[in-house]
């Protein structure tokens, strides 16, 4: 008889240690990477930079960042081969999450490094995607629109090139400075769902472009980064101030989750919420439609008194992007450009001191079944 396994079932795995990690920390309302808050490196780092943190574990020199930055401008064009190919798969009615996840699978075969899983040609991978990221986001907004697909410019940190390829257009520098800070912000978060879905996969020692196809697959799913856009969805469902009470109470009396709200790890609020608080305040006041953020503080106050839950990342992220006239559902995919950067430092992490995974199922099922050939099936 087959061992049924005893073990304490945690359903989520909430509780759970599942490694030991020096990438980003959270202790109660405390967000640090690599032992920097996430105040202090949002208010005087660059995303760029805060990516060279998260893999190397300390800040760079100029020269280091120099290079850094270099070689991410090196990377950042798509191959002409694979825009093409992308230009041949459907757009239109996809969502932008499974249309990167095909894209990002693809710029695998353009790596002839993909299946080289050493220390040195994995750094050189992870450049590579972080580069690609959100020229493959932009190049598929432009796909959809049937319009052509834009190179980066060199010598441009990674939110300008951002804004530059989804537009055409000079970015505003107040805009690529609220950008990065949300590249910044939303760079890691210990072992969330796609985090742990990138460790997953690089724990079988697969190749890192299949963690990271695994990773945007995970973050796709709304509790996790796909929350950002239905944040939006359910601002403009809403309308107007005034419905944004009774909204809320109707939802959380029919036991209906409120889109941006409620986190795993944090029961005391999520820090990186109130950064973007303020940047929702400021930008939507600046656009000359401050109700967004209105509605926003509003449900923020009632979710909070009915439920006790608090914004997480996503709630502000939606009415930032909104005033900065991203489409919305390009949120999602914004979150992987940012991500990216995480994902990688947990692969390094994975790879340099690895242990599959292989937890256990706890028994449900029925035993003991005896085989009974068709004919005598009713
Ligand atoms: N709206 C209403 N009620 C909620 C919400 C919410 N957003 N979140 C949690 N609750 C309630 C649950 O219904 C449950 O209530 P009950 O005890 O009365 O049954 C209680 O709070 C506990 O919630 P769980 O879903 O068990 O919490 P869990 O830790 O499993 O999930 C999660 C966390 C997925 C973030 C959840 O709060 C949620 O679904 N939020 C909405 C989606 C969202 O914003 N996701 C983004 C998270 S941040 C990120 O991943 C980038």
């Amino acid at each position: 008889m087959a061992e049924i396994y005893e073990g304490a079932l945690d359903k989520g795995l909430e509780g759970v240690v599942a490694c030991s990690t020096a990438v980003s920390s959270i202790m109660d309302v405390t967000l640090c990477y690599r032992g920097y808050t996430i105040e202090d490196i949002a208010e005087n780092s660059t995303f760029e930079e805060t990516t060279y943190l998260l893999w190397n574990d300390k800040l760079p020199t100029k020269n280091e960042l120099a290079d850094f930055n270099r070689e991410i401008n090196t990377y950042a064009t798509l191959d002409p081969q694979l825009v093409n190919i992308l230009k041949t798969i459907p757009s239109k009615n996809v969502h932008p999450m499974a249309w990167l996840r095909t894209a990002v699978s693809l710029a695998a075969h353009f790596d002839n490094e993909a299946q080289d899983n050493s220390p040195e040609a994995n750094k050189r991978k992870g450049l590579r995607l972080l580069a690609k990221m959100g020229s493959l986001v932009t190049a598929f907004e432009n796909i959809r629109n049937d319009k052509p697909v834009i190179n980066p410019r060199n010598e441009k940190s990674l939110a300008w090139n951002f804004l530059y390829m989804m537009t055409g257009k000079e970015p505003d520098a107040e805009l690529v400075k609220v950008f990065d800070m949300c590249l910044i912000l939303h760079a890691d978060h210990e072992l969330n769902c796609s985090a742990f879905a990138t460790r997953v996969t690089a724990s079988s020692l697969s190749d890192m472009y299949s963690a990271i196809v695994s990773a945007i697959g995970a973050l796709k799913g709304p509790l996790h980064g796909g929350a950002n856009e239905q944040v939006m969805l359910m601002l403009k469902k809403i309308g107007t101030l005034e419905k944004a009470k009774a909204f809320v109470k109707d939802a959380l009396a029919n036991k209906e989750k409120v889109m941006g709200f409620g986190h795993r790890v944090y029961k005391n609020g999520d820090p990186r919420a109130a950064i973007l608080r303020k940047m929702s305040q400021l930008l939507t006041q600046r656009m000359g439609e401050p109700h967004w953020y209105e509605m926003s503080a509003m449900m923020d106050d009632v979710v909070q008194a009915e439920k006790g839950l608090l914004p997480n990342v996503d709630f502000y992220s939606a009415t930032v992007y909104y005033s900065m006239g991203i489409p919305i559902d390009l949120y999602t995919p914004i979150f992987a450009v940012s991500r990216i950067s995480g994902w990688v430092a947990h692969a390094f992490e994975q790879y340099a001191n690895n242990r599959i995974y292989r937890p256990r199922g706890h028994w449900i099922g029925r035993q003991g079944l005896k085989y009974t050939s068709i004919e005598n099936r009713k």
